[in-house]
């Protein structure tokens, strides 16, 4: 698909459509990024999760809420943002009657790739945050290492980038180190917080 010039409007309705990978023969619909057409910040997440995949909304599950608490604190009002996912329908693996998630690859990555460049195109955010390893891969390539990088400024075509952890990295984690891994989450938002134009 050529995403060229297109409107948020459009390239939403262009790719409720989008069979560009096999993710969209099991996925519910296409959950494409949502917030200001003008936003000043992008939040790139990985894939919808189980929720997303249902409501076609992004971000609005349990990893959403992690987020949600860890914009508040950072003093960033989530309504300023738009929020997308590198992958915009889930991959997940089917057991009984729960479906978990499975992390996407690079193919679905590189598929999905002229979506998240038209939203890049037509926001034009002056600051982005890439949320975990699959959307640092997806725009800073794959040598990626959050481990490396994480809460640093960087330069991306012209824009400030910020790469931080995924939220639901810290749903995932072991229950004492919580606490300390939303700090680290909001430590690094408040990084970029501080780049708001
Ligand atoms: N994780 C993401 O990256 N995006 C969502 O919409 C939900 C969870």
């Amino acid at each position: 698909m050529e995403t060229g010039e297109l409107s948020l409007d459009a390239l939403r309705r262009e790719a409720t459509h989008c069979t560009a990978c096999e993710l969209y023969e099991s996925a519910t619909q296409t959950v494409f990024g949502e917030g200001p057409p003008t936003a000043w910040l992008m939040l790139v997440g990985e894939q919808p999760g189980d929720k997303e995949d249902v409501a076609g909304r992004p971000f609005v599950g349990p990893a959403g809420r992690v987020l949600d608490t860890a914009l508040e604190r950072a003093g960033i009002d989530r309504a300023e943002a738009y929020l997308t996912s590198a992958v915009k329908h889930f991959r997940f693996e089917q057991r009984g009657n729960r479906r978990l998630h499975k992390t996407p690859g690079v193919t679905h990555i590189r598929a999905c790739r002229p979506w998240l460049d038209g939203e890049l195109r037509a926001v034009r955010p002056a600051v982005l945050a890439t949320l975990g390893a699959v959307a640092g891969k997806a725009l800073l390539g794959p040598g990626f290492r959050i481990s490396r990088v994480r809460g640093e400024v960087l330069e991306w075509e012209g824009r400030s980038l910020v790469p931080t952890v995924h939220p639901s990295a810290i749903l995932r984690g072991p229950p004492e180190t919580r606490d300390e891994a939303l700090d680290a989450l909001v430590s690094d938002l408040r990084v970029v917080a501080g780049l708001r134009r």
